[in-house]
């Protein structure tokens, strides 16, 4: 099949498959967009006011194709849709594995493998079944062995379209994606998919390659870019010790057109959900594929990512002026709801477990929700302002890059006399801390 498919299922409807979806069915009116998924909650959120995923423009988009050709169903009410359609893509989690051959490193296929399933039961015709989800190199190979080993009379081609866009800025990547990534072995399921990106991307932009090569490059990707974090986070440490400024170094460093500006900035250490569970896997795939070397040396950016993060924990704990630590940012990074992964759960378990009171504030994410990830310890709570949570505490760590925080008032904040502030991120006024007479360290600035 080479005609442009006019009826799309997607599997999961999370922080890919929602605003990948949405998207879609807003540059392709005639093409019918089904989104699934388990969760009924999240789905009955999908189709409310208030949508599960924070992205800015994303509102927009759902209230102009919702109900037009888009469609968010629970999944045991979408067989029919998925019976129908002309192609599944698959964006369920593929998070770490906890147990079993390769826990702790190698990704947990469960998910993707219950999709296969499901798609091989309910498919009917011909189906194009589409990779979102980051999987391990082969994953492919797995897929087409339960749709053939439980097909009931459909045929089926495999793709790898793994998604390159970043939470908070999910709507702007989509749109104007660098690439958009079609790995495959089967040219009229390659151009099936083609086609429905081609309707608002340049030919040149869509990048076709082997299924292997495909699901490779997602990995390298996100191991690059984690990869330059770690490095520049690595010579953060250095700068305070020597009195170099890790922010100029970085500035000179990205001028030199290789290299480029992007991804140097020294932070507290990567989140998300991506970076740490991709390094892993391709990690695992290293080991399984007796490369240790190889291995070693992605081992060596998660280790640096981990080891900054305790680190800036160890100044906070040695600098507090009081037992009460203002904690500012719980995502991962600006502009997400999201904290998988973040460096604030990192930094707060060590706080707490170091017998500090910490008291957090984040604009966007749940605070409900951040505790009881912590298992709802009793010495942590959250306020509804970063003014509230500053109130009476003997340190502040800024561990997440809101532009709120870069204009804080900190001459009316009342931390306590002799607070140190602690910014994670080199967001903060570093005038207005001083002048305010409070002390003040940033990460990879000796003397700031
Ligand atoms: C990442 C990839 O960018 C994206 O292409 C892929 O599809 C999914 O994984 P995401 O995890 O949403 O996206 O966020 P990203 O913007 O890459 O940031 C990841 C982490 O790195 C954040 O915690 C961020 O604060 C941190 N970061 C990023 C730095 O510490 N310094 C930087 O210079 C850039």
């Amino acid at each position: 099949m080479n005609s442009r498919p006019r009826k799309i299922v997607c599997i999961g409807a999370g922080y890919v498959g929602g605003p990948t979806m949405a998207v879609i069915a807003a540059r392709c009116p005639d093409v019918q967009v089904t989104v699934l998924d388990l969760n009924a909650e999240r789905i009955a959120a999908w189709n409310s006011g208030s949508l599960p995923v924070f992205e800015p423009g994303l509102p927009e988009i759902i209230r102009q194709v919702r109900g037009r050709n888009l469609h968010f169903i629970p999944q045991a009410q979408g067989l029919a849709a998925l019976a129908e359609a002309d192609v599944v893509f698959i964006s369920v989690q593929t998070p770490t594995k906890t147990s079993g051959a390769g826990a702790g490193k190698a990704s947990d296929l469960q998910f993707v493998e219950a999709c296969a399933h499901l798609i091989a039961q309910q498919a009917r015709g011909h189906t194009i079944v589409v990779e979102k989800s980051t999987m391990p190199v082969r994953a492919a190979e797995r897929i087409q062995q339960i749709l053939s080993a439980n097909q009931t009379g459909g045929t089926f081609a495999v793709l790898s379209n793994p998604e390159f866009l970043a939470e908070g800025t999910a709507i702007r990547d989509l749109e104007h994606p660098d690439r958009v990534l079609i790995g495959g072995e089967d040219p009229a399921a390659v151009a099936a998919l083609k086609s429905i990106y081609a309707a608002w991307v340049a030919p040149e932009k869509i990048l076709t390659t082997g299924l292997w090569s495909a699901e490779l490059s997602k990995l390298a990707a996100n191991a690059f870019l984690a990869q330059r974090i770690s490095s520049i986070n690595s010579l953060s440490a250095l700068c305070e010790q020597t009195g170099a400024d890790v922010a100029e170094v970085a500035a000179v460093v990205g001028t030199d057109s290789r290299i480029g500006p992007k991804f140097l900035q020294a932070s507290v250490g990567f989140g998300g959900s991506c970076f740490q569970k991709d390094l892993l896997s391709l990690i695992y795939l290293c080991e399984h594929h007796g490369l240790p070397e190889v291995a070693a040396y992605w081992q060596g950016v998660v280790d640096i990512n981990e080891w900054q993060k305790h680190r800036f924990a160890a100044v906070v704990q040695q600098a507090a002026a009081n037992r009460r630590v203002a904690v500012l940012g719980l995502a991962f990074k600006k502009d997400t709801n999201d904290f998988r992964e973040s460096a604030a759960l990192a930094v707060c378990r060590r706080l707490l477990q170091s017998g500090l009171e910490v008291v957090a504030y984040d604009p966007r994410v749940d605070g409900t929700r951040f505790a009881a990830e912590l298992g709802n310890p009793s010495h942590f709570s959250v306020a509804s302002t970063a003014a509230q949570a500053l109130a009476g505490a003997g340190a502040v760590a800024v561990l997440t890059e809101w532009d709120e925080f870069r204009s804080i008032a900190w001459a009316s904040a009342k931390l306590s006399p002799g607070a140190m502030v602690c910014d994670g991120r080199n967001v903060v006024d570093r005038t207005a801390v001083r002048q305010a007479g409070y002390g003040l360290r940033v990460i990879g600035s000796a003397a700031p």
